[in-house]
């Protein structure tokens, strides 16, 4: 069977799921953090608690989160626009400006997200140019401030309740 896929038509489809936006984080052996924006978080389980997330295999942070065995989640507010947009960007001290404390194990968990997950890495899959982290929650923190959201390449604020 031939595949009538190229990779721009798949991110087009993939871009009208709506999604919140999240910065995956860890520490490495010399104590330094390490972080990226994503929207590839997702629930997986919630007995036991387990939670998935792909990283690129072209990602500088690779090696931080395959040797690390930790990592956190951290949900963006509405408000954090910026932090996402800094976490995407290339050869920038991410952490500079930007509160953080060690989470359960370690891994950094920014101030003022909407809420945040500490966990184990329990699976490293592969999946095509990514890989795919399979953690266990150990820790979970949130608030009711509304999210940040991601969609049509764009980002969005909560709209009202509908009906
Ligand atoms: C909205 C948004 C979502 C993203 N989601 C992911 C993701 O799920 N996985 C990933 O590997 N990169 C994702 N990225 C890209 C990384 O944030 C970006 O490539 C970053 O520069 C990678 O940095 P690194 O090479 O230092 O890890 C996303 C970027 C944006 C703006």
């Amino acid at each position: 069977m031939v595949l009538d896929m190229d990779g721009m038509r798949l991110r087009k489809a993939m871009s009208q799921y709506a999604t919140g936006i999240a910065v995956a984080t860890t520490l490495d052996e010399d104590g330094l953090p390490h972080g990226l924006t994503i929207n590839s978080f997702n629930s997986v389980s919630l007995d036991p608690p387990l939670v998935l997330w792909s990283l690129s295999h072209k990602s500088g942070n690779l090696e931080a989160f395959t040797q690390s065995g930790h990592f956190a989640i951290n949900i963006l507010s509405q408000q954090q626009k910026d932090i996402s947009m800094r976490f995407a960007t290339p050869d920038v001290d991410r952490f500079a400006g930007t509160d953080w404390q060690k989470g359960k194990l370690g891994s950094p968990v920014l101030s003022g997200v909407v809420a945040s997950m500490d966990c184990k890495v329990e699976q490293m899959v592969e999946g095509g140019d990514h890989v795919i982290f399979i953690g266990r929650v150990v820790e979970a923190n949130h608030t009711d401030s509304p999210p940040l959201l991601y969609h049509g390449g764009a980002y969005h604020s909560l709209g009202p309740v509908l009906d």
